[in-house]
């Protein structure tokens, strides 16, 4: 149902009329120091192309590299709990999986999910009139840098992992319950390159309402200091051809284009369900908020007058 040629978050199989089975792999490398801590992230950044689908986990297989010279077996272990314990949470088995010798290490899922065929959420299925959801800040590839160069105050560390770590099932229930039918996941394209995907193949354009977009606590500053990842660029540029600024500056475009790590849903849903979905996000503890509207065009994402707003936390 689902292939290479659409750019979805996972592939889709129909077995039979109720139901079709969904695979999905993704693997990265440490973002965080805590070994546990990395392996909640990697597993809640691999599941989340399932959830994208409007699917449900059923069972994993590990994927690992590690440094057996440089790294104890200890912390092997410690990684595969964490990994194992965010996929009790949302209630799929971890049935096996492979490992090699590799100098960075490396860890991460193929996951397989289920979905009914005729419930499917995919990226090229966003309507003229959906207003867009977001279910969670911006600004992860900017904190994950600045952990990485050593300069992140401990409390924005603890917001950006308990983000990171956070599960998209909860997102993924409001989307279905309010009737989306066009949805992904905000990974390493950032806001910017994942909406592009998602309005290239329906002919639509977006409006995006800059001072709506939540941040991160810390991220803005840190962008203002020039501390961003280089991918946040390249998804700019990429963009570029069809965005349309009013007064943004380069810190709000870099901040929108902000590759993440286990970033939120974006979904469309129809402006009659728009403040039920929201607050039934923000009831289940998803910091979620409106971000804007796709209408009718031919791919353009035009951005509302005004800054990025302040930084919240979740
Ligand atoms: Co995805
Ligand atoms: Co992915």
């Amino acid at each position: 149902m689902v292939g290479t040629n659409s750019g979805d978050d996972a592939a889709v199989w129909q077995l039979d009329t109720d139901r079709a089975l969904v695979l999905t792999v993704d693997f990265i490398t440490p973002v965080v120091d805590d070994a546990y801590t990395w392996g909640q992230i990697a597993t809640a950044n691999a599941v989340s192309d399932i959830y994208a689908m409007g699917a449900t986990p059923i069972l994993s297989l590990n994927l690992v590299s590690w440094n057996d010279e440089e790294l104890p077996s200890s912390l092997l272990v410690e990684v595969l709990k964490g990994g194992s314990d965010k996929a009790s949470e949302g209630n799929w088995l971890v049935v096996g999986g492979h490992s090699i010798q590799d100098r960075e290490p490396k860890y991460g899922m193929c996951v397989i999910g289920e979905v009914h065929p005729g419930r499917i959420l995919s990226n090229s299925a966003l309507r003229p009139g959906d207003h867009l959801i977001l279910t969670k800040p911006l600004g992860v590839g900017v904190l994950t840098t600045a952990i990485k160069n050593k300069r992140l105050d401990d409390e924005f560390e603890k917001n950006v992992i308990s983000s990171m770590s956070q599960l998209n099932n909860t997102a993924r229930d409001v989307a279905l319950k309010f009737g989306a039918t066009g949805a992904t996941d905000i990974t390493g394209f950032g806001l910017l390159g994942h909406l592009k995907k998602m309005l290239d193949p329906v002919h639509l354009d977006a409006k995006i309402q800059v001072g709506q977009v939540r941040l991160l606590q810390g991220s803005y500053e840190l962008a203002k200091q020039g501390v961003s990842p280089s991918g946040s660029r390249r998804n700019l540029d990429w963009v570029k051809p069809i965005l349309i600024p009013d007064e943004q500056d380069d810190v709000d475009l870099i901040l929108l284009a902000d590759a993440q790590t286990s970033g939120g849903l974006l979904f469309g849903v129809e402006e009659k369900y728009l403040d039920e979905a929201l607050s039934e996000l923000t009831t289940h503890g998803v910091t979620a908020s409106a971000i804007g509207k796709v209408s009718r065009g031919s791919g353009k994402i035009y951005l509302s007058k005004g800054h990025i707003s302040s930084d919240i936390t979740e």
